[in-house]
């Protein structure tokens, strides 16, 4: 089986795992630098396989090493914020921490594309890109896929339909400033604004955007992981079975929607050499400056970081 390396053997990427095992997409290197837990989960989940029924062999590791040949990274790599810390002091831990595991792919993975998963994404995506010199068909983040996820729920739940049935597209970076898109949001093809009041959409929209603080408020010492790391495999499967799925995703803009040299989610075809195409729709003007706007701030941050 191809080998799929998994950076970060916390709640999203051991059950980024889990799941890429059970729909056999691969063999997977889980590796991690706490001794001990990626061994640990490793095992457990080669252990399951009998009774779910796959035969993916998951290696755990604290070792790089067991990234060589592998197809595709996935990075879920970093910190979450500690007391004391503000939001440019967790930037500069994890911007370091990327560049380390980066530079690690790099010489362990030379022909693999990456997969980041880490906060602030848009950012993490950017540093990936620049350290690795891969280019950005080969490096992209997950958030976007994730985001409609959410929203695509909400809207199930909302009108009492199949979760199945949802479509969404929402722009921009993985944060406050994500672009949903109503009238691109559908239920079998009929847009929700054609099913839905104006109240309800803008209640869903708002969700969504605080869909990731609404887990960490009931957890209280995590954040997500299920619908992270499902949407992970989601990406990793397109990629992998070359199916060009049309997906949102974390890409370097060289123009597109009149942005250049700046990381934010727009729709791509996903297939086997990675970003294959990304797909440019035409917006409204406000679509388009709240698009901007959300670039805008991961350009600041990037600025902050002196990249
Ligand atoms: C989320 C955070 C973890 O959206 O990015 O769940």
């Amino acid at each position: 089986m191809v080998k799929i390396g998994i950076v970060g053997a916390g709640n999203v990427g051991a059950t980024a795992a889990l799941y890429a095992a059970q729909k056999e997409l691969g063999d997977i290197a889980l590796i991690d630098v706490v001794d001990g837990i990626p061994q640990g989960k490793g095992l457990d989940m080669m252990e399951a396989g009998p009774v779910l029924g796959y035969d993916s062999a998951i290696e755990g590791s604290n070792d790089f090493a067991a990234l060589e040949d592998a197809a595709l990274v996935v990075v879920t790599a970093g910190l979450a914020r500690k007391p004391g810390m503000d939001r440019l002091d967790l930037l500069k831990k994890n911007a370091e921490i990327i560049t380390s595991v980066t530079e690690n792919i790099v010489k362990y993975a030379p022909d693999s594309q990456i997969l980041m998963v880490s906060n602030p994404l848009d950012v993490m995506t950017y540093i990936a890109l620049k350290v690795s010199g891969f280019g950005r068909k080969r490096v992209y983040g997950q958030a976007g896929v994730l985001d409609c996820a959410r929203y695509r729920s909400f809207v199930a739940m909302e009108l009492g339909v199949s979760m199945e049935d949802t479509q969404a597209i929402i722009l921009g970076g993985h944060g406050d400033t994500m672009v949903p898109i109503p009238r691109y949001t559908t239920v079998s093809g009929i847009p929700i604004t054609e099913l839905l009041p104006r109240e309800a959409i803008d209640r869903i929209v708002q969700r969504t955007r605080d869909g990731g603080a609404e887990i960490v408020n009931y957890l209280k010492t995590g954040s997500a992981y299920y619908a992270p790391a499902a949407s992970v495999v989601q990406m990793v499967e397109s990629v992998l079975k070359g199916k060009n799925r049309v997906l949102p995703a974390s890409v370097m803009l060289q123009g597109e929607y009149g942005l250049r040299d700046v990381c934010v989610g727009v729709p791509v075809k996903l297939g086997s050499a990675g970003i294959e195409e990304v797909i440019e729709l035409a917006l409204s003007d406000d679509e388009r400056a709240a698009l901007h706007a959300s670039a805008s701030v991961y350009q600041e941050s990037l600025d902050e970081l002196g990249i």
